[in-house]
């Protein structure tokens, strides 16, 4: 465990080391990571620091919203990329290629503003399980090894690369970040495209979207879970009305973790799963089938790309 004040200020002074008078731009989601980054990011270069939250069509529900009220006072950046984000996903269904296109999206976004306000840095909330499991071969996690080998900065910064999530929830304690903030769910960069299997679509989008919504409502309060969401598997056929459908298959996930190395699954009462299945087949029509995922990570892992 990280000497957090300690950590604190030495993170700030290398932010400011590194950057040197440069002006850095920064992926902000809202997620716990990438707010303390941009909490020490802040403290180190002040207004030199342009963070950027990109609508890549792929967030939860009301996230756009949510972050413009939690960070409209820091001079926040949002970019609607929606629109290229799906289409560099267009007929891609292998994960990996998946995650790798999205991460090099995410640079070429950040590229863009960068020499429309000439910074020449690009600052990440990385952890060091993103990079274990980048570089150990698991899978490319969008802001390591899903990255683009050219890019145009003169550097990255990742304040946090050898840091826990644990150990990133105990710095946003300890620089007074909203406990909102400081015990939110990870949410993996890549977003709703890693519970996605096959090809991204608009449609599949629409999809995992409102059946995300409804797992969190009915679970985070109650469970307190690591991570809970619901992810488009598949087609299969059902019944809705006199039909014969063919309709989504949406699995839904809870497990709780200590950091996000293995995981196990929740034992939720067959009640509250009773409960998520008609909600979700009543408000999505077009999904016709519900399933909930037991398996421990490993040999599954959290998400499912
Ligand atoms: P997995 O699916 O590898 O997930 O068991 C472990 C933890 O990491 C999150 N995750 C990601 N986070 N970019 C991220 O920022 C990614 O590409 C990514 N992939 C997975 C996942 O949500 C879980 O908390």
């Amino acid at each position: 465990m990280v000497n957090t004040a300690k950590f604190i200020e030495q993170a700030i002074k290398e932010i400011g080391d590194i950057a040197a008078g440069r002006g850095v731009v920064m992926a902000l989601s809202g997620g716990v990571d990438s707010s303390v980054a941009a909490a020490l990011a802040a403290k180190a270069i002040g207004p030199k620091l342009v963070p950027i939250y990109v609508d890549t069509g792929l967030m939860r529900k009301g996230e756009t919203e949510r972050i413009c009220h939690l960070f409209g006072d820091m001079n926040l950046k949002v970019v609607d990329a929606s629109v290229e984000f799906l289409s560099v996903l267009k007929g891609i269904t292998d994960p990996e290629a998946k995650r790798k296109a999205i991460g090099e999206q995410f640079v070429r976004v950040f590229e863009r503003e960068a020499r429309q306000t000439g910074a020449k840095m690009l600052l990440q909330g990385t952890i060091y399980p993103d990079r274990i499991e980048s570089e150990g071969g698991i899978k490319s996690h969008h802001n390591v090894g899903g990255m683009p080998l050219h890019m145009e900065f003169e550097g990255v910064i990742e304040p946090l690369r050898d840091l826990y999530k644990d150990e990133v929830r105990d710095v946003a304690g300890a620089l007074g970040l909203p406990a909102e903030i400081q015990h939110r769910m990870p949410f993996p960069g890549p977003g709703l495209a890693v519970r996605i299997l096959g090809e991204v679509t608009q449609e599949k989008v629409d999809v995992a979207r409102e059946a995300n919504w409804i797992i969190e409502d009915e679970l985070v309060e109650q469970f307190r879970p690591w991570q809970c969401f619901a992810a488009v598997v598949g087609l299969g056929t059902g019944v809705k009305g006199d039909n014969r459908v063919h309709g989504w298959i949406v699995a839904v996930r809870a497990v709780n973790s200590r950091d996000g190395m293995t995981a196990d699954p929740i034992h939720l009462p067959y009640e509250v799963l009773a409960k998520i299945e008609s909600r979700i087949t009543g408000q999505i029509r077009s999904v016709s089938r519900v399933v909930y995922d037991i398996t421990p990570k490993p040999p599954a892992t959290i998400e499912y790309e």
